[in-house]
C-alpha cells in the first residue's frame, strides 16, 4: 500500500472528470495534505482549476511541476492521442492513461480493427475503404443496416447506420470527398451490422494486471424509446443484468487477448481500457451468448463513469496510482456494490444547436443530502459574471442516484432531477428501460 500523500491533476472538464474528482477526493492517496487540481475542470469540482488546453503537453507539464503533482489522470481521449502521457512519463510524473501508441486503439478505427484481427479478439468483419469504389464493393457484400465508421477521432459523430445503399454511398461521399469530418473521415471502416445488446466494461490496467468495474450501459439516442438523433449519451446505469458467466467470457475472449496483443506489439498500456461490446445471442444449437467488440476507447466513458465509480468498492486513487506506476498487482481485487443510474440533463435542442447561459436552479448541496444517495455531476456549466452557475454546453449535468436495487437508484435519480431546472432543459424519462424487461 502506498502511504504517500500526493497532489493529483485531472485533465478534462466534463461530468466524467467531475465523477473521477469526487471518487479521488475520498482516496487515501490524498490524506490531509493532498491537493486536487483540474485542467480545465468545471465549477462543480471542488478543486483548483487551471485554464489550460489539456492537449498542450508542455502546459500540463508546467502545471504539474508548479504544483508538485504526483499523479496525472486523463479524462478525455484527445490528450492521450496527442501524446501528453508520453511527455509526462518521460519527465517522471506518473500518468493514468496510455501513451500515443496505445491511444491508437481509439484514435484510429482501422488500427483497432486490424489489432483485433491480428490478436484474435472477436469483432465484426470489416473492410477498409479509401475511395467510393472501395465503399461500393464493401456495401455490395452486406445487407442493411450498413455500418460506416470514420477512421479518426470525430467527437462521437463518426459512426453512421444508414438503411439504404444510396444513403450509405452519400455518407461515404460526404466523408471521403466532401470531408465533412475533415481528415478523420479520409479513410473509412465498413463493417457487418451486429444485432444484440450493447454493454460497456471498463478495466483499470497496468498492461498486465487488471481490475474490472461494474458492467454498464448508456443510452445514446436523444429521446425516450431510443428515438431521435445520436448524442454523446443521455444516461447510463450499472450494473447491467448479463447472462451468467458473461463477464468471464469478456475477460477470456476480449480483455486478456487485448492485453497480450498490446504487449506483443510493444505497447506499454497503463490506464483504463473501455470495451464497447455486443452481447450476441447463441447460434442455433448453442446455449452460450457470444461477445464481440464494437469499439475500444482508451478512457472512461461519459456518462458511464458517473454511475460506475460510485459502485467501486476499492480506492480509485490507489488503483489509478498503482496502474500508472505499473504495480496494479499490489492492489487488492474488490467488487462493485449496489446499483447506480444517471440521467443527463441537456440543453434544449441538443445534439443540434442550442442556446447557453441559462441560470440553473436546484443545485444546492442540501438537496443532495435531502434526497439520499444522489449526486449531481457538472458537464456543460460555468459561472457567469455575477457568480451564478449557468448552462454552457449541450450536456449540462448528470444526476446520479445510487441504491441497493435498480429501482431505488432510478427513483432517487429522478427525484433529484425533478428538483433541478433551467430554461429548455430536456432529459430522458426512461433511462434503464432495458433492465426492466
Ligand atoms: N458514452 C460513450 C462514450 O463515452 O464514448
Amino acid at each position: 500500500m502506498n502511504d504517500k500523500k500526493i497532489n493529483v491533476l485531472i485533465l478534462g472538464g466534463g461530468g466524467r472528470e467531475h465523477a473521477i474528482a469526487r471518487s479521488l477526493r475520498a482516496s487515501e492517496i490524498f490524506g490531509a495534505a493532498g491537493e486536487l487540481h483540474c485542467a480545465p475542470g468545471n465549477p462543480g469540482m471542488e478543486a483548483t482549476l487551471h485554464a489550460i488546453d489539456p492537449c498542450d503537453a508542455e502546459a500540463v507539464l508546467r502545471i504539474s511541476r508548479e504544483h508538485a503533482i504526483g499523479l496525472v489522470v486523463a479524462g478525455p481521449e484527445a490528450p492521450l492521442v496527442a501524446g501528453v502521457g508520453n511527455r509526462l512519463r518521460e519527465s517522471g510524473i506518473p500518468f493514468f492513461g496510455p501513451g500515443a501508441s496505445g491511444a491508437m486503439l481509439e484514435g484510429s478505427k482501422i488500427f483497432a480493427k486490424n489489432f483485433m484481427q491480428r490478436h484474435g479478439v472477436p469483432t465484426a468483419l470489416f473492410d477498409v475503404c479509401e475511395t467510393l469504389d472501395d465503399c461500393r464493393a464493401a456495401l455490395a457484400k452486406r445487407k442493411p443496416p450498413y455500418v460506416i465508421k470514420a477512421d479518426g477521432l470525430a467527437a462521437g459523430k463518426g459512426v453512421f447506420l444508414p438503411d439504404t445503399e444510396a444513403e450509405a454511398l452519400a455518407i461515404c461521399d460526404d466523408l471521403l470527398n466532401k470531408k465533412i469530418l475533415g481528415e478523420a473521415g479520409s479513410r473509412l471502416v465498413i463493417e457487418d451490422f451486429m444485432r444484440g445488446r450493447e454493454l460497456t466494461v471498463f478495466a483499470i490496467t497496468d498492461g498486465t494486471s487488471y481490475r474490472l468495474l461494474a458492467p454498464s450501459r448508456d443510452h445514446k439516442r436523444a429521446y425516450d424509446g431510443d428515438k431521435g438523433p445520436n448524442t454523446g449519451g443521455m444516461g447510463a446505469y450499472a450494473p447491467v443484468r448479463i447472462p451468467d458467466g458473461f463477464l468471464d467470457t469478456v475477460v477470456r475472449c476480449v480483455l486478456e487477448p487485448t492485453l497480450a496483443g498490446l504487449k506483443k506489439d510493444g505497447i506499454d498500456y497503463r490506464g483504463v481500457l473501455y470495451m464497447g461490446l455486443m452481447i450476441l445471442p447463441p447460434d442455433e444449437g448453442e446455449t452460450e451468448p457470444y461477445v464481440s467488440v464494437v469499439e475500444y476507447n482508451v478512457r472512461f466513458g461519459d456518462p458511464e463513469t458517473q454511475v460506475v465509480l460510485p459502485l467501486y468498492a476499492g480506492d480509485l486513487g490507489v488503483a489509478m496510482l498503482a496502474a500508472a506506476e505499473g504495480r496494479l498487482r499490489e492492489v487488492p481485487k474488490c467488487g462493485n456494490d449496489g446499483h447506480a443510474l444517471g440521467v443527463v440533463l441537456a440543453s434544449g435542442g441538443y445534439p443540434g444547436p442550442f442556446e447557453k447561459n441559462f441560470p440553473i436552479e436546484g443545485l444546492d448541496k442540501e438537496l443532495d443530502a435531502k434526497i439520499p444517495g444522489t449526486s449531481v455531476f457538472h458537464s456543460g456549466t460555468k459561472r457567469d459574471a455575477s457568480g451564478r452557475i449557468v448552462t454552457a454546453g449541450g450536456r449540462v449535468l448528470t444526476v446520479v442516484g445510487t441504491g441497493a436495487t435498480f429501482n431505488e437508484a432510478r427513483d432517487r435519480a429522478y427525484e433529484r432531477v425533478r428538483a433541478i431546472s433551467f430554461e429548455h432543459m430536456h432529459y430522458r424519462n426512461d433511462i434503464g428501460w432495458s433492465e426492466e424487461e
